[in-house]
């Protein structure tokens, strides 16, 4: 049933965390408090949600009497930008440094909680004068730069709805977000330097507005400096807009449940799904995980790897950090630019305790050699972090070692865009296995099913499944809540289904294979095969298509896509380098097939699916198995 290659898992040795690292971990008694948390999960998260500030206090922490659609600190008012921002402002913490930002080019800036406050004011203003009010969606569609996060937040704090479109999406990617959105700003910069190379976003956003588009008003941020057209009375330059508004502004008096953001991501259909978070649950979920997961203390230099626009970036780079009071590194480009040690000189530079990436950003640093760590400094690291797909146990153990220096635990944590936060992970005082993210967070309870929803033995691979509901779980699909009830909760009623297939050992401890639905991880990236296949067929060459996702060293899954022609045209070479360029060009360029094949027929059951099985058997060489469906 599993999708993608599993990882050699060795389930028996554990990696106990240093002394030092175990000490000072904010959780001693991990065994304890998970007993404590799983007897009393409301009083857990109410005790979690008091640690923040609120308006007002919320009557009820739980609210399950519509299931699937739960509700959480109901009655309660906050806003995420007031935990964020607003309550640093009285305390030690204005004068920290909220975000280091390093360009590609090696340019610096150092942005303490007080300045972002100015920043972020100034921008829910800019905002506010171009007609933005409570609940209208903005998209937003930037590099790496630190008026990403000042962007999302200048929404937040007047309870706009961000829907940030990560950079590396094309056109149609785009266009669809935007218009399912229905938002009306777009927010974006001329463009963006990654691995020597400039990325067009400005021209990517021109492409992806026309007479449909809901677009009124396009904030562009100047960051390349190159010529971009400007359309009149369309397109604005942040900094002009930025000159006059006032560094006031009141933060929105939220409700808990208020939507704060949607993020679109990648189901079994072409059409993305945008996922719902609030501002209560979310808040406290990620505020919480991150606390104790990555123990973060006033004195760390956290380094999220990651892209702010993806889940992991709304989560741990924007959110979670600035609530925790935590200064965070920003890295505008690319790891190996302009040689393989660029992320270990910025480890070594700035003094990075926490460096959180994922596994094929290691395995492709790993692939340069343990030479380029070895010429830096990597001793401030305390811990280590992976997210995105399983860690093959490979490549763990040259992260620990290599990057670690066999001192600093890997959390390895399991979750997704509709969880909001860590789900399955570690904490610092966690014996490790490498390959496992050890098992459920406090509260949580995962089980491991078959077809048929009966929970199966250890050692026996199954369907994950999560019990009960966690503050931070999406609440919907944005317009859509017959399709995230369809989704989430009808495959096994009463229990969310996570997409995931996985193993639990003898101790305890979950071992994720990957997706069984027909989602694909391309280097960490979550894809449809019906996106690329949609991708595929607009192109006036092809009739049909198929795609596939085969395993790829680096990237964890590469795409193989299989083309049936239209009449009057012909398999060439020059025709099927078209049609990847295609694909990167309308979903982007990661999802770029590794290779199309252009066929005569494609394999398909008798009521017209595609059987995928047989194209991945074939391609790989492998015995087609049970073909009995087959039409012919
Ligand atoms: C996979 C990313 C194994 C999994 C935060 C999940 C992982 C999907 C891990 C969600 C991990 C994420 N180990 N697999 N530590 N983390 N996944 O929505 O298949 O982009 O369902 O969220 O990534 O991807 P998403």
């Amino acid at each position: 049933m599993s999708d993608q290659s599993t990882p050699t898992a060795d389930h028996s040795t554990f990696y106990t965390p240093s002394a030092e690292v175990m000490s000072r971990a904010r959780v001693q008694n991990w065994e304890a408090l998970k007993a404590e948390s799983d007897a009393d999960p409301m009083g857990f998260w109410a005790a979690r949600a008091n640690e923040l500030g609120w308006y007002q206090k919320w009557d009820t922490v739980l609210d399950d009497s519509n299931k699937p659609f739960f509700k959480w600190f109901v009655g309660g008012k906050t806003n995420i930008v007031h935990n964020a921002i607003d309550r640093h402002q009285s305390t030690h913490r204005k004068n920290k440094l909220a975000y280091i930002w390093e360009g590609e080019d090696g340019s610096q800036r150092f942005v303490s909680f007080a300045e972002l406050n100015t920043e972020v004011s100034k921008f829910a203003n800019v905002l506010k004068s171009l007609g933005v009010k409570k609940g209208d969606r903005v998209t937003i569609y930037m590099g790496r730069v630190v008026e990403l996060p000042i962007a999302m937040l200048a929404c937040a704090k007047l309870g706009a709805i961000h829907s940030v479109v990560y950079g590396g999406f094309s056109t149609e990617a785009l266009k669809g977000r935007i218009l399912d959105s229905q938002s009306t700003v777009l927010i974006t910069c001329d463009g963006a330097n990654v691995s020597g190379k400039r990325i067009e976003l400005k021209a990517i956003c021109d492409g992806a507005i026309d007479a449909e588009s809901p677009i009124k008003t396009m904030v562009v941020y100047k960051r390349t400096g190159h010529d971009v057209p400007m359309v009149e009375g369309r397109d604005f330059w942040w900094h002009d807009l930025m000159k006059n508004a006032s560094p006031k502004c009141e933060t929105e008096v939220m409700d808990a449940e208020d939507p704060m953001f949607i993020l679109y991501t990648s189901g079994s259909t072409g059409k993305p799904k945008a996922l719902v978070h609030t501002h209560g649950g979310y808040s406290v979920y990620t505020y919480t995980t991150f606390r104790y997961v990555f123990d973060i203390q006033d004195e760390d230099r956290y380094w999220c790897a990651a892209d702010p626009g993806w889940i992991t970036g709304h989560s741990y780079i924007v959110y979670a950090p600035l609530m925790n009071g935590a200064t965070s590194i920003i890295y505008e480009g690319g790891p190996s630019y302009p040689a393989p040690d660029r992320w270990w000189n910025i480890v070594a530079k700035y003094g990075v305790t926490i460096l959180y990436t994922a596994p094929t950003a290691i395995r492709g640093l790993m692939r340069f050699g343990a030479d380029w760590p070895a010429k830096h400094d990597l001793s401030s690291l305390r811990l280590l972090g992976s997210v995105g797909e399983p860690i093959n146990p490979e490549a763990w153990r040259w992260f620990y070692e290599n990057i670690g220096g066999s001192r600093c635990p890997i959390m390895d944590t399991w979750w997704q865009t509709e969880t909001g936060g860590f789900m399955i992970t570690p904490m610092p005082v966690v014996p490790l296995k490498p390959g496992s993210g050890t098992r459920p967070f406090f509260t949580l309870k995962a089980e491991i099913v078959d077809e048929n929803g009966e929970a199966v033995a250890p050692e026996t691979e199954g369907y994950l499944t999560i019990l009960g509901p966690w503050p931070g779980m999406a609440r919907t699909i944005y317009g859509d809540s017959a399709r995230y009830a369809q989704t989430y909760w009808s495959r096994f009623p009463g229990r969310y289904f996570t997409g995931d297939s996985a193993r639990m050992d003898k101790d305890g401890y979950y071992w994720i294979i990957g997706r069984v639905d027909d989602v694909l991880k391309v280097s960490g990236y979550r894809f449809g095969t019906a996106e690329i296949e949609s991708a595929l067929v607009s192109h006036p060459a092809v009739a049909e298509a198929a795609v596939i996702g085969l395993p790829h060293e680096v990237r964890g899954n590469a795409i193989y896509g299989y083309v049936l022609l239209r009449q009057g045209h012909n398999d060439s070479p020059e025709l099927r380098e078209e049609l990847r360029a295609h694909v990167a060009k309308l979903v982007g360029p990661i999802a770029k097939p590794e290779k199309v094949t252009i066929v005569d027929r494609l394999p398909k059951t008798r009521s017209g699916k595609i059987m995928r099985r047989l194209l991945k058997a074939r391609e790989q060489g492998l015995p087609e198995g049970d073909i009995s469906t087959l039409e012919e």
